[in-house]
C-alpha cells in the first residue's frame, strides 16, 4: 500500500551566513529607513495601498539597480533562486531567470500587506533585514483552496503540508523564495518595533 504525494506546493528558505547576512543588514536597514523618508512618490503610494507603512513597490522597484548594497544582496540570493529553480526541475531551455523589481516593506505596528500574488513574474521571494520579536511571518495559502467547496476541514494538528495555510516566520538573515503564483500575505504586526524587509521578483527570460 502507498500514498503518493502530488501535486506539491515548494517553497525555499534559506539563511546568509551569519557574518555576511549581519554586515549586509545593518546597510539595508540604513538604506531602507532613509528611503522611506526621502522618498515623496513612494510615501504617496504607500498611502492608499500599504496604509500605516512604507513600501517602494509603486516608486523604486528596481533597488537592485539604485544601491550597491542592494546589488550584493541580489548576487547573494542568486545561486539560490538558480538552486530553487533547479528543484522545482524548471525547464528554463537555456535562458536565464533575472531580477526585474526589488522593493523595501517597512512595516510598523498594525500594518498589515493583504492576500496578493505577484504577477508577470516566475519566482519571487522576500529577504528579512529586521525582524523584532513578535512581528508576523509570510503566510502562505494552499492553492487549491478554491476547490474545497465542501470538503471537511482538517485536524488543526496535521502534517504541515496538509495544512491550508502556512506561515513561515520571518527571521533576519533569512530569504523565502516561491513561486510567484502562490497566494501570500502578511498578517498584522502587533508590536510597536516596525519589521523590515525586501521583496523581488525574478522573470525568465
Ligand atoms: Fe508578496
Amino acid at each position: 500500500m502507498a500514498v503518493r504525494v502530488l501535486f506539491p506546493t515548494l517553497v525555499h528558505e534559506a539563511r546568509l551566513p551569519p557574518a555576511q547576512g549581519r554586515a549586509l543588514n545593518r546597510r539595508l536597514l540604513v538604506e531602507c529607513l532613509q528611503y522611506r523618508e526621502d522618498d515623496a512618490a513612494g510615501q504617496a503610494w504607500s498611502a492608499t495601498r500599504y496604509p500605516g507603512g512604507y513600501t517602494s513597490y509603486g516608486s523604486l522597484n528596481r533597488m537592485h539597480e539604485l544601491s550597491p548594497t542592494f546589488a550584493a544582496l541580489e548576487r547573494a540570493l542568486h545561486r539560490h533562486v538558480r538552486a530553487f529553480a533547479r528543484r522545482l526541475a524548471l525547464d528554463l531551455e537555456g535562458r536565464e531567470l533575472a531580477v526585474t523589481d526589488c522593493w523595501i516593506n517597512v512595516m510598523p505596528k498594525g500594518v498589515v500587506h493583504g492576500l496578493h500574488l505577484h504577477p508577470l513574474s516566475t519566482i519571487s521571494g522576500t529577504y528579512y533585514v529586521r525582524t523584532p520579536r513578535g512581528t508576523p511571518g509570510i503566510k502562505f495559502e494552499d492553492p487549491r483552496l478554491d476547490r474545497y467547496m465542501a470538503a471537511p476541514p482538517r485536524r488543526l494538528d496535521c502534517r504541515p503540508e496538509l495544512q491550508p495555510w502556512f506561515t513561515v516566520p520571518a527571521e533576519a538573515g533569512k530569504l523565502v523564495l516561491f513561486e510567484s503564483w502562490l497566494r501570500h500575505e502578511v498578517p498584522p504586526n502587533p508590536v510597536e518595533a516596525e519589521r523590515v524587509s525586501i521583496s523581488f521578483n525574478y522573470n525568465w527570460f
